[in-house]
């Protein structure tokens, strides 16, 4: 059976990639790597629009964003975190097990926060050290309003914005600097198009005086160490080489094509997909939905799951459930990875044959012609 990935993370690898990750390995500590690692940690600014230093971390994008809290707060500390889905519990999750006093925005799943509710947030805890929050909340679809929220946490001294952009940057703009994001998290299995095993921080200059009073405790994940090492351009505990070899391919990949070309290719997956979904008589789950993926409501009486299984064991194609509360009542689709409008089609085509079986009648292309029809007419 041909196998698709099509979830959202880990994602489908361009072959190319992996075949530059299968070279014969050489040493980190090595002039080859500091090269190789200069070049990167250069790219990356690129990619995150920012002159900010980009830390590389050997672990998932959770390693990343419990590195943001240890690294920045203390005990005691108070942090505001965006709860709009399974991402934004992580956060509040992190701050209980470091002892940072959470303070949750509670949003129901599927819909944004209002920046307002952020600017309220700040104005009954004005000594919250930190704002907490996902650019795209990949458990719902949401995209939250990162620019206004960076907006108003600029202007507070003793604040700073974290942004989980694990499942966003490189699928749509995202400006750093511009927007006054303090720290910026990503993941390589998500928007980077690559395996499991790596997580980017970015860190504002504001951001660094944190890093510098934060009394956490921590060791393996140290943006101090680790800023050290950049210096002597490597990292400070050996890094997971391969991939970072993977990531320079990626990076020089979206430098060549322009960071308008690879937002566009993101909306126009996204656009062609949800045309689809409307056209199969389909519901969006969230309310604010991104370019990062598509998120379908299970039609009544059928289990969102059983959709999953049949994709995967019957038709070769991996895509997700819901999570959490969500679970049976949603299936998800990526739009990043290694994807073109082919696989798309495949995808919408594969729904249409697993909803028909389970019992909701669908024409059969009636979501295949809507997304033939938009790629046709935005090439
Ligand atoms: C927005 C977001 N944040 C955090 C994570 C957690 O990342 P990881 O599974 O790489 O630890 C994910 C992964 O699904 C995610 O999509």
């Amino acid at each position: 059976m041909k196998r698709y990935i099509m979830a959202p993370g880990p994602v489908a690898v361009d072959p190319h990639v992996l075949s530059v990750m299968s070279e014969p390995l050489i040493h980190h500590r090595s002039p080859q790597f500091s090269k190789i690692l200069t070049e990167v940690r250069k790219d990356l600014k690129f990619l995150y629009q920012t002159n900010n230093e980009c830390l590389i971390l050997t672990s998932s994008g959770t390693g990343g964003m419990e590195a943001c809290v240890s690294n920045l707060l203390s005990p005691g500390d108070k942090a505001i975190c965006v709860v709009a889905g399974k991402f934004g519990e992580r956060w509040s999750e992190l701050c209980q097990s470091f002892g940072v006093k959470n303070i949750d925005i509670n949003i129901e799943w599927g819909q944004a926060v209002k920046p307002e509710q952020v600017e309220d947030a700040l104005k009954a805890h004005p000594d919250a050290k930190a704002v907490f929050v996902q650019a795209h909340e990949t458990s719902t679809g949401v995209q939250h309003p990162i620019k206004e929220i960076g907006e108003i946490v600029k202007k507070r001294e003793n604040t700073v914005l974290v942004v989980d952009a694990i499942s966003a940057m490189g699928v749509y703009d995202i400006k750093t600097d511009e927007w006054g994001l303090d720290v910026v998290v990503t993941g390589s299995q998500k928007s980077l198009s690559l395996p499991p095993g790596l997580s980017i921080v970015s860190v504002s200059d504001k951001a660094w005086e944190f890093v510098k009073r934060a009394k956490s405790p921590k060791y393996y994940f140290n943006f101090l160490k680790e800023k050290k090492a950049v210096e002597r351009e490597t990292t400070a505990y050996t890094p997971a080489v391969s991939l970072i070899i993977g990531l320079r391919e990626v990076l020089k990949q979206f430098r060549e094509m322009g960071l308008k070309r690879l937002f566009d290719h993101h909306k126009r997956l996204s656009e062609a997909t949800k045309k689809a979904v409307s056209a199969m008589g389909l519901n969006q789950f969230p309310k604010v939905p991104s370019h990062a993926i598509t998120v379908i409501e299970a039609p009544q009486g059928i289990n969102g799951q059983d959709v999953v299984k049949i994709l995967r064991e019957d038709y070769g194609i991996t895509i997700a459930g819901g999570q959490a509360q969500l679970k049976g009542k949603i299936f998800r689709i990526s739009h990043y990875g290694h994807l073109c409008q082919w696989d798309m089609i495949i995808a919408i085509a594969a729904i249409e044959q697993a909803l028909n079986r389970l019992g909701y009648q669908v024409e059969y292309g009636k979501g295949v012609s809507a997304a033939q029809k938009y790629f046709a007419q935005n090439p």
